[in-house]
């Protein structure tokens, strides 16, 4: 082997050598910042929270059900936790409660944009109260003006909107 070949086969030795090395202090510093399982967005607590079921059933007189939801979930976008299932889940007994259920419609029945009328509103809600709760549902189920059909929500069962439509009608006498 000439001189030549010889540096280069050391220095080549020497470069995979220090690559080798730097590797393993880059792999210790890791496992020495790095999240352990259990830490971070990564606690059970918050998975529990990120993966909470979107609905409880609540049976009238079941104390079990009446239990509160987890705490607010951290991301202020989420829907709010609403406290009743599709109809076809929950037995006859069930109670629907409009009043919860409500939070899905209050981004405009709150506000009053685009003319919804808005909860507590004696004079947007008078006349309408008066057709009755049936053609407001009917009206609600096919969606009127601005608001969808279902106001949106496809995922309610038309007896969950009329207990709203009834919420909202009652709270705006
Ligand atoms: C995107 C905004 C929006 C959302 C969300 C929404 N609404 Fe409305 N809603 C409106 C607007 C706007 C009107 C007024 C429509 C009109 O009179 O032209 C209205 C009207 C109504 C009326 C009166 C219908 C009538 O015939 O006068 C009912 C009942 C109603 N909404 C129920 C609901 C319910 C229940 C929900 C939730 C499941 C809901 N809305 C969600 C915008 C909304």
């Amino acid at each position: 082997m000439s001189d030549k070949e010889d540096d280069f086969t050391r220095v080549f030795i020497w470069v995979l050598a220090l690559l080798v090395l730097f590797t393993i202090v880059v792999m210790l510093l890791a496992r020495s910042v790095g999240m352990n399982e259990n830490s971070g967005p990564m606690k059970d607590k918050y998975i529990d929270i990120r993966t909470m079921p979107y609905g409880t059933v609540k049976v009238a007189g079941d104390e079990a059900a009446a239990k509160p939801a987890p705490a607010a979930t951290p991301t202020p976008a989420a829907p709010a936790p609403v406290a009743a299932a599709p109809a076809e889940a929950a037995p006859a007994a069930a109670a629907i409660d409009g009043q919860s259920l409500y939070a899905a419609c209050a981004a405009c029945h709150t506000t009053g944009v685009a003319n919804a009328p808005k909860l507590g509103d004696a004079a947007a809600w008078g006349p309408r109260a008066a057709v009755g709760i049936d053609a407001l549902l009917a009206s609600a189920l096919k969606g009127k003006g601005a608001m969808p059909p279902k106001g949106g929500r496809m995922d309610f069962s038309d007896a969950q909107i009329k207990a709203i439509i009834e919420y909202m009608v009652n709270a705006s006498k």
